[in-house]
């Protein structure tokens, strides 16, 4: 769960368009990361899906008119009070319209009026309508009052035209709403992180390799995107969704990811590898495929770069970070690398447990800092490590 989302009072104004089911969606994602969601839901959205569907997920009573239930008077003025946020999905051009003008002639409208807390639009309409002078115009009008506003998806919309006008998706509402509500503790900061595992050739169609997924430096380079930094993320082959609004640059070996790493490096302030490189790569890659012999067969292997200790003994106001992926003695190995790679921290986990280390959305993760100060954390999400980790930078930072 995320600490911005949970226990927060959210609301989810729902506007009328197709992209109204998405709305669903969205809401369950939000009462999973712990939030209180109230929906507000204008006469149209309620055309497209049915109040008590919302009730039910949310386990509140929806508000559909600004006139129902006992304190009804007071009842919007009560909700936009206790909102820490307020996300508008999807938000039509008649919905943008009104909040541009002030107009607050429906429910939804007029707890806008209210509210102070940090408010999320997400428009989503044909794309003549979108690109409409009036709604463009309308779009700048929020911006410029301080309102989020999020850029549609492009793409065959359901009316049959094709073009910006898709509601993003609920993930990625959401992150944008986790966006809105972090402290910015790391604007103007360089963030350079690495991800993924590296990829060594042995012929055309194999390679060495190691289980790493990138959920681990994703996390880290999301988190720091979330605190306002400028992120670099430097990624091995993997398979999930980059951070939105992050630079990424994709390698396979690790002599690429050095020769990105090492020219990106000098503009950093702040250097996290969680990216499992490989030490050894093949002498020759064979150009056929290899074909298989009676016998053994053994591979020539040379040495790749240490990419971190080279970043160590270039290190001059960077914090740096490293992780070590054990399987035994933890504080005795990853204490030794913290020192021969001239570390700030490193991220001592054990791999092969359950729940910790490649692949899993959680980790076990103890932090050895320069000076001998051991922070061992429990089990729990890799977004939560990745916050962690960035809240002892911050402290490092603090005293260079
Ligand atoms: O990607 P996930 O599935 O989420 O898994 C996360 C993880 C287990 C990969 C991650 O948490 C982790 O432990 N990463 C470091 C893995 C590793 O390679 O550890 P190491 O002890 O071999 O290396 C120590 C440090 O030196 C690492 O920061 C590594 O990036 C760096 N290194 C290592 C070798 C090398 N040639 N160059 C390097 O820069």
């Amino acid at each position: 769960m995320d600490k911005y989302i949970k226990n927060k009072n959210i609301i989810l104004g729902v506007a009328g368009g197709i992209a109204a089911y998405k709305s669903v969606e969205l809401l369950r994602l939000l009462v999973k990361q712990g939030a209180r969601v109230r929906v507000a839901m204008t006469s149209s959205a309620c055309k497209f899906v049915g109040p008590l569907t919302f009730e039910a997920l949310s386990g509140q009573k929806v508000c559909t008119d600004l006139f129902e239930g006992d304190d009804a008077s007071i009842q919007h003025i009560k909700w936009a009070d206790d909102a820490d946020a307020v996300i508008i999905a999807p938000a039509t051009a008649n919905i943008i319209g009104k909040f541009a003008n002030g107009i607050a002639d429906d429910a939804l409208s007029t707890l806008i009026l209210a509210v102070t807390a940090p408010v999320l639009i997400c428009p989503a309409m044909n794309t003549h309508m979108y690109e409409n002078r009036a709604v463009q115009r309308n779009i700048d009008i929020l911006e410029g009052d301080g309102y989020h506003i999020m850029e549609p998806g492009s793409g065959e919309l359901a009316c049959g035209t094709s073009g910006p006008g898709r509601m993003p998706e609920p993930e990625i509402i959401l992150d944008r709403l986790i966006c809105c509500l972090t402290p910015k503790d790391y604007k103007g900061k360089k963030v350079l992180v690495t991800a993924g595992p590296t990829r060594e050739k042995i012929d055309p169609v194999r390679f060495i390799s190691n289980p790493s997924s990138g959920k681990m430096g994703y996390a880290v380079a999301r988190a720091a995107e979330h605190r306002g930094a400028d992120v670099i993320l430097v990624s091995g082959p993997v398979d999930i969704m980059p951070p939105l609004n992050v630079k990424v640059i994709h390698t396979e070996s690790a002599k690429e990811m050095a020769a990105s790493v090492l020219e990106h490096f000098k503009h950093s302030d702040v250097v996290i590898k969680t990216a499992a490189v490989s030490d050894y790569r093949t002498k020759k890659v064979a150009k056929q495929k290899i074909k298989k012999t009676k016998t053994a067969m053994s591979l020539d292997l040379q040495k790749n770069m240490d990419i971190l200790k080279e970043l160590g003994k270039k290190k001059k106001s960077q914090v740096l970070v490293g992780f070590a992926a054990e399987t035994q003695d933890l504080k005795k190995n990853a204490e030794k690398k913290l020192k021969a790679k001239n570390l700030d921290i490193i991220a001592g986990n054990l791999v092969g447990s359950p729940n910790s280390g490649f692949g899993t959305d959680t980790n076990r993760v103890t932090l050895f800092l320069k000076g001998g100060n051991v922070k061992k954390l429990p089990e729990m999400e890799k977004d939560e490590v990745a916050d962690i980790l960035l809240d002892q930078v911050k402290k490092i930072e603090k005293k260079k």
